[in-house]
Order: structure tokens, then C-alpha cells, then sequence
């Protein structure tokens, strides 16, 4: 099987480090757009444009079977054209996974971390309605502009990154949230800043491994028998850390630049 995934950086390769848990006997062909980072302070159509431009250079190069949007941001401006444009392809997008927060939260206050287009969204707004309309749980939505760079920028564990994330978690931590949303793939990498900040045991959810598990579900329905080794090859449109590659996955991977 090869599947092809994207995001505007480093993000997806969370989702990756989850698919590589699940997912065997598969090439898995990365494509980090990092001249167009971040996504999530662009409009919509230019995040369509940079959405369909790489479907097709991962269709065309690599014939993909499966296509993982591992961008909250993309999916919500992007999955249902594409879905539209490759019919016969599977597509799996990435969603803020406030429904297993609001299955989770103790307290009933869930705080949803996210780049300003996802929280813009229709996606998300019709999914947070259909959900308060079963529960009754106060939401602490926050936009974190600016949050990619620092992670991209390889600046995780920075005096900066820990105030940028203090100052939006404050209105979380005197409200006694118990549940996070990490509604960005990039956001798991700054997890344990975000657990130092909050100061509480708390519930960090991210969708890595549900899309792992989903990919592994429709690609045994298309007979794909999931043994064998894993292999892939990371594309960038610019820059990337080379040490936080390393980090996620504890090895080398290849990395290829290319111009999309
Ligand atoms: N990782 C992305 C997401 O899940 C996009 C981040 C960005 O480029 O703004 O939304």
C-alpha cells in the first residue's frame, strides 16, 4: 500500500509517528509544506490551492492508494474537494477530537487548542453545536497564531514558547479544565509544556492514532495484509528541523526537497 500524507510542517509527522504503531508492509510518502507554513493564517482557498497542488504531486509521483490530510487546517478548507477530485482514492482528514473530550471530561470544561482557520471553520462549528446539544460542557476555544513558527523554528522548550503558551492557558487553568484539545498536529510537541503550564493532571487528546487505526480498517477492506516493513520518504518545499524529525522518530529518515 502506498499512502501518501500531508500537513504544512512538521505536525502530520505526528500522525505518522501514530500510523507507524499500527500500520505495517506500507511506503508512506511525507510531504511537509513548509513554504506555506503556517496554514492556519491563510485564507481558505489558498490553503485549498496548497492542498490540491500536493494531492496531485503525491497521485501523479506515487500513485498513492490512501491520502492522510494530517492538518486540522487542511482538512477543514480542503477534504471535501479532494474527496470530490479522486473519487477512488481513500481520504482521511484530521479533526479537533472534541468528541472524545466531551466523553472525557470530568469537570465539564474543555479547553480546544487550534490554529485561527480551524476554529474559523464551518467543520469545526457544526461539530461543536451537534455536541453541546447532548452535553452540557463549557468550551474554552483559543487560537494560537504564531505557535507553528515557534515549533518549526525548533523552539520548543523556549522561554518564549512557554509564555506565548501561558498567556492562552491562563482563562484555562482558573477555570479548572481537565480535558485539552490539541485541535493542530503540531501541538503535541509542545505537550509537556503545555502539562508544566497547566500545573494539573490533564487529559491531552490528539487524533494520531484514531487515523491509524481508520487507515488500517479501510485498507484491510481493500486486502491490503498489513505485514512487512514500513518505509517512506520525507518531502519539504523549504526548510525543516532536522532534529525534530530525528526526535519523533529516534532515526534518520530521507528527506527530499522539492518545489511544489
Ligand atoms: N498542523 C496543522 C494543523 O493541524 C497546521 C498548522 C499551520 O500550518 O498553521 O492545523
Amino acid at each position: 500500500m502506498k499512502i501518501g500524507v500531508f500537513d504544512s510542517g512538521l505536525g502530520g509527522l505526528t500522525v505518522v509517528q501514530a500510523m507507524t504503531k499500527v500500520i505495517k508492509g506500507a511506503e508512506i510518502f511525507y510531504v511537509a509544506d513548509t513554504k506555506h507554513a503556517p496554514y492556519g493564517e491563510k485564507s481558505f482557498e489558498q490553503i485549498l490551492q496548497y492542498s490540491l497542488t500536493i494531492t496531485k504531486f503525491l497521485t501523479q509521483t506515487h500513485q498513492i492508494d490512501a491520502l492522510i490530510v494530517a492538518c486540522n487546517t487542511a482538512t477543514s478548507a480542503a477534504i471535501q474537494e479532494i474527496r470530490t477530485q479522486y473519487p477512488e482514492l481513500i481520504v482521511i482528514g484530521t479533526e479537533p477530537g472534541i468528541k472524545p473530550a466531551f466523553e472525557q471530561t470530568q469537570t465539564g470544561k474543555i479547553g480546544v487548542l487550534a490554529t485561527p482557520a480551524t476554529l474559523k471553520g464551518e467543520k469545526y462549528h457544526l461539530l461543536a453545536n451537534a455536541l453541546s446539544r447532548q452535553k452540557e460542557v463549557t468550551l474554552y476555544e483559543q487560537a494560537c497564531p504564531g505557535l507553528v513558527e515557534q515549533i518549526e523554528n525548533g523552539e520548543i522548550h523556549t522561554p518564549k514558547t512557554k509564555e506565548m503558551l501561558e498567556g492562552w492557558l491562563a482563562p484555562m487553568r482558573a477555570e479548572n479544565v481537565d480535558t485539552i484539545v490539541l485541535g493542530c498536529t503540531h501541538y503535541p510537541l509542545v505537550s509537556q509544556v503545555i502539562e508544566d503550564v497547566m500545573e494539573r493532571r490533564l487529559t491531552l487528546i490528539h487524533t494520531g492514532e484514531a487515523i491509524a487505526k481508520r487507515l488500517l480498517d479501510l485498507s484491510k477492506k481493500l486486502g491490503h495484509r498489513n505485514h512487512g516493513e514500513l518505509k517512506g520518504i520525507l518531502y519539504t518545499t523549504d526548510k525543516i528541523s532536522k532534529d525534530i524529525v530525528y526526535n519523533i522518530f529516534g532515526r534518520e529518515i530521507e528527506i527530499k526537497t522539492i518545489d511544489l
